[in-house]
């Protein structure tokens, strides 16, 4: 039977959750299969992500439009794909970094070309008669991810919050995913009474955590602490702590700036200050603790504490396989974020993914502040198999479409289904 070929890629310009403009690509194969994928947008980004492309056009959304990049998806991506089979992932992928030719994707845009690289594998699942976690990951997809839920926002997300960008429930005691949903959601509403108790605002930020304004930056661990006990959970078995401070936001001239607490510190002041955290609090997922220039402070950082806690490069990494490379050879991190859109396609996300395992490295597959309903994120966490993922709140139509998604999974593999729980954090074995 000979295989259908891509008839058809445009795109169009929508908005994502925070009202801003993104990139939507549509694939039609020449069988009649449509499939589409919209692209996420960060607020913190890494220095060295791919290039979004914007317009710049003051005129529009104040400069960010994406009609550019919509334009080359419909003209040069377009003519590049059409013709080729879609589930041939990794040969579109090399032309749609061909066609753009540039190391960071700044010519065609990220945007553009991850939303049509996605499209493209969704279109290559349903042609297969897959669904995509299964078409990405193969025949043993079956673990199911401990979601991290950012019930408390700060930094770029909430600006009178916390300098820590995210405070996360990790409900890995859970025994299924479904269970962990409900002890997250649960936890989320019991923190929304302690805020209220205590006459804080239980207004939300930009993934749906509360934004609470708060004398210092560890009253959030506390109420978080209050919020799992309150809703009948035991803090460090049922439900853990995860936090992404997102430290190059409060870094600069070379000094941590944690306003909140009015605190200036050094390098290894910084690490000090997350030793002590990890000491006193059930964290198991410390991300960018450090800014992303701090290299030899990534270093010094795990080897003081890399044994008891997941350490996270997101914006060290920037899911990129020669930045996670340097990452490995200087021993900074045990872990790394994975997000799609920072390095720009599919293959190349898989593959920094499994040059991290081959590592020894954990994965925590991950949205950006800036969202669509687009549920792609769910399924490359079962297909990586990665036993992680962070999502949001567990509210907001565009952070629980991404839960909702790994309900209908978990589902969908009935017995075959395996929570990853507690052993997805293999850091914490030498506790
Ligand atoms: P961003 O934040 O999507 O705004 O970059 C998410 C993160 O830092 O993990
Ligand atoms: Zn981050």
């Amino acid at each position: 039977m000979s295989r259908a070929v891509i008839d058809r890629v445009c795109a169009d310009e929508i908005l994502d959750s925070r009202g801003n403009p993104t990139v939507e690509v549509s694939v039609s194969l020449s069988n009649g299969v449509t499939a589409s994928a919209s692209v996420p947008s960060g607020a913190s980004t890494g220095e060295f992500e791919a290039v979004e492309l914007r317009d710049k056009n003051p005129e529009r959304y104040g400069g960010k439009g994406v009609l550019t990049a919509v334009q080359h998806v419909n003209e040069e991506i377009a003519r590049a794909l059409v013709g080729m089979r879609a589930d041939e992932q990794r040969a579109i992928d090399a032309t749609l970094i061909e066609a753009d030719g540039s190391e960071s994707k700044k010519v065609l845009g990220a945007n553009a070309i991850l939303g049509a690289s996605l499209a493209c594998a969704k279109a290559g699942a349903m042609e297969s008669g897959l669904p995509l976690f299964r078409y990405l990951g193969g025949a043993n997809s079956h673990v199911l991810p401990v979601p991290m839920f950012n019930v408390l926002n700060g930094g770029k997300h909430a600006h009178q919050g916390p300098d820590i960008q995210e405070f996360k429930l990790v409900p890995f005691g859970a025994p299924t995913f479904r269970e962990a949903l409900r002890y997250g959601a649960e936890t989320y509403h019991a923190l929304g009474a302690v805020l209220a108790d205590a006459g804080l605002s239980t207004n939300v930020g930009d993934e749906g955590g509360y934004v609470p304004q708060l004398p210092s930056n560890v009253a959030a661990l506390e109420l978080i602490l209050r919020a799992i006990e309150r809703a009948g959970y035991r803090p460090g078995e049922d439900i853990a702590i995860g936090i992404d401070p997102a430290a190059s936001s409060f870094y600069v001239d070379g000094r941590y700036r944690l306003t909140r607490d009015q605190r200036i510190l050094t390098s290894s002041e910084m690490i000090d200050f997350w030793a002590d955290w990890v000491t006193r609090f059930p964290l198991v997922s410390l991300e960018d603790p450090l800014a992303d220039n701090d290299w030899a402070g990534f270093s010094a950082l795990t080897r003081e504490l890399g044994e008891r806690v997941q350490v996270v490069g997101d914006d060290l990494f920037v899911t990129n396989s020669k930045f996670l490379q340097r990452g490995i050879d200087e021993h900074c991190c045990n872990s790394i974020l994975i997000k799609l859109n920072q390095i720009g396609t599919v293959t190349e996300t898989l593959d920094t993914a499994q040059l991290a395992f081959s590592a020894g490295y954990t994965c925590l597959v991950s949205h950006r502040s800036g969202e669509t309903g687009d549920t792609s994120i769910a399924d490359l966490a079962v297909a990586l198999g990665c036993g992680q993922i962070k999502a949001g709140a567990p509210a907001r139509g565009e952070r629980v479409a991404k839960y909702n998604r790994l309900l209908a999974i978990e589902r969908m593999l009935g017995d075959d289904a395996r929570f990853a729980g507690r052993g997805a954090f293999r850091q914490l074995d030498r506790r």
